[in-house]
């Protein structure tokens, strides 16, 4: 199973193994991982699961998810994703996910 890797807004590495296919916002939820609340649930809707993910092996947003990233609580940098999203793979192992200061 993939590892991705969570990185606190104060620099604080956390590996997490994820499922195959679940979403990155899925993957820190159900390790414990601070800084996701995830509003919505997954549906794109709410932009509480922000996320930096600066890897080259990782799809390029939809327009939904582009629209919706334009609501985060900080601002949007070019790395910028919705942790609902990005699904994780064995091809993306090893992933960097870092944090925002805040979601809200
Ligand atoms: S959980 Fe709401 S946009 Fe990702």
């Amino acid at each position: 199973m993939p590892e991705i890797i969570f990185i606190g807004a104060d620099g604080t590495r956390r590996p997490v193994v994820a499922q195959d296919g679940e979403s990155v916002m899925r993957a820190a939820l159900s390790n414990d991982v601070d800084g996701i609340v995830a509003e919505c649930g997954g549906a794109a809707a709410c932009a509480t699961c922000h996320v930096f993910v600066d890897d080259p092996r990782v799809p390029p947003a939809t327009p939904i998810e582009d629209e919706m990233l334009e609501a985060t609580a900080v601002p949007r940098e070019p790395c910028s994703r919705l942790g609902c999203q990005v699904f994780v793979s064995r091809e993306l192992d090893g992933l960097e996910v870092r944090l925002p200061e805040t979601q809200l």
